[in-house]
């Protein structure tokens, strides 16, 4: 899993030149007569992402002109793939327009260069593509932009990997590593050991599996420092247990793990840089699968907390790990406790695939994240913890339902189930996101998807530090 990220050096790379449309004209009228003609000849008018390769005279690419019209993050992206495969940098920005940002649009393009350049070539048996590479600019802050591309990379990958390759000991073993290169903590808990130390619906969730359930627990900072615990759903493989999902439905669920490794990837960028902040990390990581010994409906769960789950439907998993996960989080009184997990369709159903719903018990920490996912490019939106839905997973028999009778309201249901695991003084935000590109865009290949990670980062190096 490893990723070239930015080029060292622009000697020998290929100069790109932006140009915006409405400074096209200006600009033209003062280039050489060989210029004016060949962009002419090849219709460039630098309408947006409009791309143009500029031979010398000898017919060897001399330079890329790029048109754009407006501050957009995923620019790069889409230049990357429009070029032959080689080594660029870029030159000089040519706008009239003073509210663009130049050193920003520089940062972006060069990040979502690189974020374009990801390819999951692991199971490849010649992973022959090589990509294009961009230097990163001088005097922009280069440690960042290569922690966000890794991290970003570190998350796909994870995501990217079947099931087989990714069980929850796998998972496990991963975070070994990753704790060992920060010096970070690490430590498990498994299988039977779980019941012992009373993490029963972690248990219940990853029993039928032959790959047995873990709790995996990462943490590194001294306790002075402002807490911060993140919390990741780790379901290697999600079938639906006995409410058994469609095939369709089942088709992308190794990605059900997308929120652990959102939160590995977001920690792998505040340990690489070094944030003041005591970091711990939390995964319950199951396989939600079907045997004899399989939770199933109607069964009642009673959790760490002492709050008893009657299961409405074995496929609303997600939340029952999580409970457990977030009790136990919040015995260590976190100053910000943050949790990701693929938990509901319902979200994709609301937002779509691209914006994770956003919910937390402070409304003011919701719209600052909001603000800062804003001015990240990462969008991320709010939708309300609305208690009067409370009833719609109401149990007659426990003191809560895990899915409820009504199909309505599905992400809320969710959150609120996730609220009654979280001690009311703790600062609390839940992202519920999809972690996946169903198509190619630019900057975002088809497959896992790293979400809310820029929004988070920027969020929290404000807010702790
Ligand atoms: N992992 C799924 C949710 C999911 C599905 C996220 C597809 C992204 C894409 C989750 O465990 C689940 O199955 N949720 C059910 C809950 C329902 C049974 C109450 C859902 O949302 O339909
Ligand atoms: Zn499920
Ligand atoms: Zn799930």
């Amino acid at each position: 899993m490893q990723h070239t990220l930015f080029l060292d050096t622009d000697i020998g790379a290929t100069p790109i030149d932006i140009v915006h449309e409405l400074s096209f004209k200006e600009w033209l009228d003062v280039q050489s007569d060989f210029l004016i003609q060949w962009l002419k000849s090849n219709h460039f008018h630098a309408r947006h992402g409009e791309t143009c390769l500029v031979p010398d005279k000898m017919g060897n690419l001399e330079k890329i002109i790029v048109g754009f019209s407006k501050s957009d993050f995923w620019l790069g992206g889409g230049i990357l793939r429009k070029v032959p495969t080689g080594s660029y940098y870029l030159d000089t920005i040519i706008t009239t327009n003073k509210n663009i940002d130049i050193k920003k649009l520089r940062e972006n393009f060069c990040i979502s260069w690189c974020l374009g350049s990801y390819s999951f070539t692991r199971y490849k048996s010649r992973s022959s593509e090589e990509v294009s590479k961009i230097f990163y600019p001088e005097g922009i802050d280069k440690k960042n932009a290569t922690k966000l591309v890794e991290s970003s990379f570190i998350t796909r990958d994870l995501i990217n990997t079947p099931t087989e390759d990714l069980s929850p000991s796998k998972l496990a073993d991963y975070c070994k590593g990753f704790a060992k290169k920060y010096n970070a903590e690490f430590r498990t808990i498994k299988g039977k050991e779980l019941i012992k130390d009373n993490f029963p619906a972690i248990h219940a969730v990853g029993r039928a599996s032959k790959n047995e359930p873990y709790l995996i627990e990462m943490c590194k900072g001294e306790s002075n420092k402002p807490k911060l615990t993140l919390v990741g759903k780790g379901v290697c493989f999600d079938s639906g247990g006995l409410d058994l999902k469609s095939s369709s439905g089942m088709r992308l669920m190794k990605k059900d793990m997308g929120g652990a490794a959102n939160v590995i990837g977001l920690a792998n960028w505040i340990l690489g840089l070094d944030l003041p902040i005591r970091i711990k990390v939390l995964i319950p990581a199951v396989e939600n699968m079907i045997s004899s010994n399989s939770f199933k409906p109607g069964d009642i769960i009673t959790t760490r907390k002492g709050i008893s789950v009657e299961i409405g439907n074995t496929d609303a998993e997600g939340r029952l790990i999580l409970a457990d996960a977030l009790a136990y989080a919040c015995e260590d009184k976190p100053d910000l406790l943050i949790d990701c997990a693929t938990l509901t369709g319902s979200a994709r159903s609301a937002l779509g695939p691209d914006i994770p719903a956003l919910f937390s018990n402070s409304d003011f920490l919701a719209q600052e994240l909001t603000a800062h996912g804003k001015e990240v490019n990462d969008p991320i939106w709010c939708l309300p913890l609305w208690k009067d839905y409370l009833r719609l997973i109401q149990s007659k028999i426990a003191d809560i339902n895990n899915s409820g009778t009504s199909s309505f309201a599905g992400a809320i249901t969710a959150a609120l189930f996730l609220e009654s695991f979280v001690d009311k003084n703790i600062n609390w935000i839940h992202l519920d996101m999809y972690c996946w590109n169903n198509e190619d865009r630019p900057g975002r290949p088809l497959g896992g998807e790293s979400q809310g990670q820029r929004a988070l980062f920027d969020f929290i190096s404000n807010k702790l530090c």
